[in-house]
């Protein structure tokens, strides 16, 4: 980072380095905002930042990735059309300053290996990375559970998107090479180790996830719906967190189809969740994998999250021997899928769901090793 930011800036004295890596989730799709639970892993593929304070109010940013400039004043904080990314570090320079903080202008040069738009949380990352950034040059009082929300305050309030706290909360807690177990009612967490003589795999669908945000933006508020609706014949639901199976098989008739399906993925999502962490904790990868089997049939067909691609990949991988489990990872409608394989059969896995997928779709999958 220090090349990089010597080429930006002309000299790298005096600067520091953040850094803060991407994620995959193994299981605990679409719970975090219904108050539920979650089980990311960190990648090891991260996004850096170099810094160092400036004496007036600026920050200006280089994307070595893009070789694109792009500034901000932090006494008029505005969204860049024109640069989409640098709202990522802007968003949370807004977000620190509207909770209170100082902060000091800046240089930062930013680079990364996270696959951009694959679901692996490239923004989550930088956001991550650029708290991280701003702390220690503005030399702020922030434990790693603000940093991560500091991070979700960026996108949902300057950047515009509705997620839940998972991918920034593994970003600045997650642990390498473990799975993060997240409460993301209460923030509590605990940091679980892989299975032993299995390997957690991500293949990309190479397909970028077209109206993500919309249809995102669309199952939130359907969740909401249901909410809503339960109430109103039990006491105490805030959430889906509150609902149980049973709950929902009392009372679901009293729901229009479309929002029971809806609520039912993320009431059954919770609890392969808890049954995962069991799963892991007794090291029976085996189980693990059913539950992320079942999980994806419940993306696809109650949330219908999937695509053809993502399904083709799941398809594919269930098939060839030494798959344990198999299913999309992240918001869906493209980017990844996560795999649980056979450390065995790890090498002719890769090969045979590159090949399957190529006859089936006619693309390329990339496969990245956790
Ligand atoms: C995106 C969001 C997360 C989460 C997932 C779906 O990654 O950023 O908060 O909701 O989708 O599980």
């Amino acid at each position: 980072m220090s090349a990089l930011f010597r080429e930006a800036f002309g000299d790298d004295e005096g600067i520091t380095v953040t850094k803060a890596s991407g994620r995959v989730n193994l299981i605990g799709e679409h719970t975090d905002y219904n108050d539920g639970y979650v089980m990311p892993v960190p990648l090891d593929m991260h996004v850096w930042v170099a810094g160092r304070s400036r004496e007036d109010d600026l920050v200006r940013v280089y994307a070595a990735d893009y070789g694109e400039w792009a500034e901000f004043d932090l006494k008029a904080m505005e969204y860049d059309v024109e640069h989409l990314w640098v709202n990522y570090p802007q968003g949370v320079a807004w977000a620190l300053a509207d909770s209170g903080h100082e902060l000091l202008g800046a240089d930062f040069a930013v680079s990364g290996d996270v696959p951009i738009g694959a679901g692996l949380s490239s923004s989550a990352a930088l956001e991550v990375a650029s708290v991280r950034m701003f702390r220690e040059l503005s030399g702020l009082r922030l434990d790693p559970v603000e940093v991560a929300y500091t991070g979700k305050r960026a996108e949902n309030a300057f950047v515009g998107v509705k997620s839940g706290i998972m991918d920034q909360f593994v970003a600045s807690l997650g642990a390498p090479g473990r799975a993060l177990f997240i409460d993301c009612r209460t923030d509590e967490y605990r940091c679980i180790p892989l299975p032993v003589g299995a390997q957690v795999i991500v293949v990309d669908t190479t397909v970028k996830r077209e109206l993500a945000s919309s249809a995102y933006n669309e199952r939130r508020a359907q969740c909401e719906e249901g909410v809503r609706m339960l109430s109103e014949n039990m006491d105490g639901v805030s959430a889906l967190r509150d609902v149980s199976s049973e709950d929902l098989e009392r009372l679901g008739a009293s729901l229009p189809d479309l929002i029971l399906r809806r609520c039912r993925h993320v009431v059954e999502e919770n609890t392969r969740v808890l049954d995962a962490v069991k799963a892991l904790e007794t090291g029976d990868a085996a189980r693990l994998g059913k539950l992320m089997g079942a999980s994806h049939e419940s993306l696809r067909t109650d949330y219908e999250v999937s695509s053809d691609e993502l399904d083709a990949l799941v398809d594919a991988a269930r098939e060839i021997p030494g798959t344990l489990g198999a299913r999309m990872t992240g918001a869906g409608f493209g980017g990844c899928t996560v795999n649980l394989v056979k450390e065995e059969n790890v090498e002719f896995f890769s090969d045979r769901i590159k090949e399957s997928y190529m006859k089936s779709t006619g693309l390329n999958a990339i496969v990245y090793r956790v």
